[in-house]
């Protein structure tokens, strides 16, 4: 496996893989890899020939009051776990080579991005959509992998690639969740010790939407208060939104008559943590 930080040098590795027909799969992180992560590279591995790994804290995807700076990082122990798990190449550029001087390009989408962390993080899915179209031109993947945690950000991508002819299949992951039922996420390493058991309350309120829905509930408005006063009821958990929204637009229901995603967003302490479920 191979560490390279510049644009060129991906552009070399991925022209000789070209030119001996084999196919490619890129895997877009920002580091402080975890299972969650570990899924997405091996089902990459399983499915492409070559397979690349991104690590890019990108500062365009974060607001002004977020955790750019103290975002977790380390290089070492990322590139150990890729190897591991079979990959031939990583990427990881610093921001000036992702994002040159006089950089005045964006990639912004509308409808989808109106809801949930597009409500509640204006700047994100606009550098999300910037950097990952970036990456998808440098390493010209015939696949991509992402999570279903982030939802949302996976409808934008999917709906992104559709909207701008990108030939590159979308590939989706489940959520990986810790045995206590905590999904996965690099921002679990902020949590206290108290603040992790606290941090259980999305995956609970998560489930009793799941159970409810199951149950044939079919108005969002009942599952929603439910799962707020769940929430409510532990003492470090702050709301930022519960909402259920159709699968593909990501716009909001009230009856669930169609696809929906469940999704939640919630502060324990001052982390933001999210979780959600697909029914229907
Ligand atoms: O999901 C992430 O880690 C990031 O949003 C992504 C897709 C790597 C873009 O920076």
């Amino acid at each position: 496996m191979k560490i390279v930080s510049t644009v060129a040098e991906v552009r070399e590795y991925v022209k000789t893989w070209k030119k001996q027909n084999k196919s490619v799969g890129l895997v877009p992180t920002m580091g402080y890899l975890h299972e969650g992560h570990g899924s997405l590279i091996t089902k990459a591995r399983e499915q492409n020939d070559k397979v690349v790994v991104s690590i890019f804290v990108n500062p365009m995807q974060f607001g002004p009051k977020e955790d750019l700076e103290s975002y977790p990082r380390d290089l070492d122990k990322d590139a150990a776990f890729c190897e591991e798990l079979g990959a031939d190449l990583i990427f990881h550029p610093e921001p000036e080579e992702m994002y040159h001087k006089g950089f005045s390009s964006f990639v912004d989408m509308t409808v989808l991005t109106e809801e949930l962390c597009g409500l509640s993080r204006p700047v994100h899915f606009r550098g999300v959509c910037t950097v990952v179209s970036k990456l998808f031109n440098i390493v010209t993947p015939d696949r991509a992998y992402f999570g279903e945690k982030d939802a949302q950000q996976l409808a934008v991508i999917r709906h992104m690639a559709d909207d701008l002819n990108m030939d590159i299949e979308i590939v989706g992951c489940p959520i990986i969740r810790e045995e206590d039922g905590l999904a996965k996420s690099s921002r679990n390493t902020y949590l206290s010790k108290e603040e992790r058991q606290a941090a259980l309350i999305l995956s609970k309120a998560v489930r009793l939407a799941k159970e409810m829905m199951e149950n044939g509930e079919k108005d969002c408005l009942k599952i929603i208060s439910a799962m707020k006063e769940l929430i409510e009821a532990e003492p470090l958990a702050r709301i930022d939104y519960v909402k259920i929204v159709d699968q593909l637009t990501m716009q909001q229901v009230e009856i669930i008559d169609r696809p929906v995603l469940c999704a939640i967003a919630v502060y324990i302490g001052k982390t933001r943590l999210i979780d959600n479920v697909y029914a229907g």
